[in-house]
């Protein structure tokens, strides 16, 4: 399965799809190319691994060169690791179920326009949680609504700070992707 890899930051999942590649973990999967919307370390990452980089600007036009670059390069599955611009609606649909997300919270938890990244840990622990986790999810034109693929949660206590919340769901959210990947590429 070519897969696209959707970056806008440090590519921290970015690195953990390239090693599972390189481990043999994912023997299905190729890494067809890695487009960003920005200059960000990621791109860095795709380089040294010798993987084709694209850059999509960020505008109307974006979802449409995304398109084109995944139609051109054969790609199968698209992957959002990071990717911060919202995709077109018509983009999603002729995607559909083609293109996975992760997101740190339970979903449909903590989700939606305008949450992601330390504003959902803020969030979970404002609200006295006691458990927080991630999603590998499908998208859809409603931002993370879309059918959840695989989901784990972990425990967190009164004590557990933003920096800690931001560590677990970092730490637990590279193998989730990797096992969402690795069943995508067997059915
Ligand atoms: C991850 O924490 C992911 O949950 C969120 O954005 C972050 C990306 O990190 N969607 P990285 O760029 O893969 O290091």
């Amino acid at each position: 399965m070519h897969i696209s890899v959707l970056v806008s930051g440090n590519g921290s999942n970015l690195q953990a799809i390239i090693d599972a590649v390189a481990q043999g973990q994912l023997s299905n999967i190729v890494i067809a190319n890695v487009i960003a919307d920005r200059n960000c370390y990621a791109i860095e990452r795709a380089l040294d691994a010798e993987i084709p980089v694209y850059y999509a600007e960020r505008g109307p036009e974006m979802s449409q060169e995304i398109d084109a670059i995944c139609q051109e390069t054969g790609v199968e599955l698209i992957v959002l690791a990071g990717f911060l611009s919202i995709l077109s609606e018509e983009f999603c649909q002729k995607w559909e179920r083609k293109i996975i997300n992760m997101h740190p919270s339970l979903l449909p938890a903590y989700g939606g326009m305008g949450m992601y990244g330390r504003k959902v840990h803020e969030a979970v622990l404002q609200n006295h949680e006691t458990q927080s986790g991630v999603s590998i999810h499908y998208v859809t034109p409603e931002v993370d609504a879309g059918e959840i693929i695989l989901q784990q949660a972990f425990p967190i206590d009164q004590n557990t700070t933003i920096d800690q919340l931001a560590q677990k769901v970092s730490d637990v959210e590279k193998p989730l992707l990797i096992q969402a990947l690795h069943q995508l590429s067997q059915t």
